[in-house]
């Protein structure tokens, strides 16, 4: 790929994820930052008060198992070469940051995801584990910005102490990547908007035996409902809509650099219209290779780092996908794109609903 056609594809992959998805996160985490914080401990001790969380070969496997599969902060945080499927890393670039383009929303704007790799004049080398523990718990960047929600933090912050730790053991496990990203541009008016979260003392690890419950903190490490959650005018999630799909995705995700199509995240609730004939073998399937019965499935969808998750995981989100609330809404990429009234907006099969 020659560097123009690179920086188009990102600048598409960027109006995409910023354009839609995670306005919905300002609602989202404004929402939550009037709200109590339920998890708050003040009592407990937590392995992320430590100035240096203890480097063990445990918290290094369970990290990488996360950052490469269920959050997949390097899908976002290194440039992505989206011909190959599965999706890759350009090789040399794991962490070193993206350029997440323009959002598209009339004054200048430009977005990076910032190079969080060890690198101390360009990456997080000089940060403490603290800076990472306030980013994806608060949303507060190193530098003290508040950080704009395209970066999941109101998910993460609800993944265990002993993960988050992982996860960040594991990042600054990995080699330096020597590349400057400018940083953001983003007008007065989202900047007011933009409020970090409260401090979440201790969340504790997830009870593994209960499977629906485990499934559930899965799918929300794994935002899924940030993007199968279809949302309003001002970026709200629709209520009575949750995993119902129908969010517009456009990008290369046919694998061709030029050639942008676009996608419609699906409704996955047990209704008619969602994924009813789905069983575990099938979802298993589907995750790992990227298709069903000869359909691909775009890559925007991160089945390129779910594949990387254990049968059990796996088998956990599906018993949770299975309690949902059923939604009657029909999308299909397989169909021209229509309006659709329910998510106003246009996807196939859109007139149906
Ligand atoms: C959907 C895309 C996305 C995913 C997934 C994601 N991030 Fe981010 N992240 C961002 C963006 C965008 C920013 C910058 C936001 C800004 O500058 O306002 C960011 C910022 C950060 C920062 C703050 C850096 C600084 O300048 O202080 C850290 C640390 C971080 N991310 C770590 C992670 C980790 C660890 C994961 C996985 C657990 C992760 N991110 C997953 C998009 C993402
Ligand atoms: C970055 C956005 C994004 C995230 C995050 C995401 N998905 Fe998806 N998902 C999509 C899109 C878009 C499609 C439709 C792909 C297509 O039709 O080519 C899709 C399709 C699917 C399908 C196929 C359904 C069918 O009928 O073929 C399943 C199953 C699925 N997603 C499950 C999940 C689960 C479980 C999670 C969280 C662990 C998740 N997705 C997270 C965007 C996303």
């Amino acid at each position: 790929m020659s560097q123009r056609v690179t920086d188009n594809v990102f600048r598409m992959f960027a109006r995409t994820r910023l354009g839609i998805l995670l306005i919905a996160g300002i609602a989202l985490a404004v929402a939550i930052a009037y709200r109590a914080d339920k998890r708050v401990n003040a009592q407990t001790k937590s392995v992320l008060d430590m100035e240096t969380i203890p480097r063990t070969p445990e918290r290094l496997a369970r990290g990488k198992y996360l950052v490469e599969g269920l959050a997949q902060c390097s899908f976002c945080h290194s440039d992505i070469d989206f011909s190959k499927r599965p999706v890759e890393v350009v090789p040399g670039m794991r962490n070193g940051g993206a350029d997440f383009g323009d959002l598209d929303m009339g004054p200048p704007t430009h977005l990076f995801t910032p190079n969080i790799s060890p690198d101390p004049e360009y990456g997080s080398g000089k940060w403490k584990d603290a800076d990472f523990v306030r980013a994806l718990r608060q949303g507060i960047g190193h530098d003290g910005r508040t950080l704009y929600p395209l970066m999941p933090y109101q998910f993460f912050r609800q993944m265990s102490d002993e993960d988050l730790a992982s996860v960040i053991v594991y990042e600054r496990s990995l080699p330096p990547v020597h590349v400057e990203r400018p940083k953001r541009i983003l007008p007065e008016k989202i900047l007011k908007m933009l409020q970090p979260l409260p401090p979440v003392a201790h969340v504790p690890e997830p009870d593994r035996t209960d499977r629906v419950a485990y499934g559930k903190y899965l799918v929300t490490v794994g935002h899924c409902s940030g993007c199968h959650t279809p949302v309003d005018e001002h970026g709200k999630p629709i209520p009575g809509m949750e995993f119902g799909g129908g969010l517009p995705l456009p990008g290369p995700w046919t694998g061709d650099p030029k050639k942008i199509v676009y996608v419609a995240s699906l409704n996955l609730t047990p209704d008619p219209s969602g994924i009813p004939y789905f069983d575990e073998a099938m979802f298993i399937q589907t995750i790992r290779t990227g298709q069903l019965k000869g359909r691909e499935l775009a890559t925007i969808m991160p089945w390129s780092y779910f594949r990387n998750l254990t049968d059990d995981d796996l088998k956990a989100i599906f018993a949770y996908l299975r309690t949902l609330k059923p939604v009657q809404h029909l999308v299909d990429n397989t169909e021209p794109p229509t309006y659709c009234k329910v998510c106003r907006t246009k996807h196939g099969l859109g007139e149906r609903n």
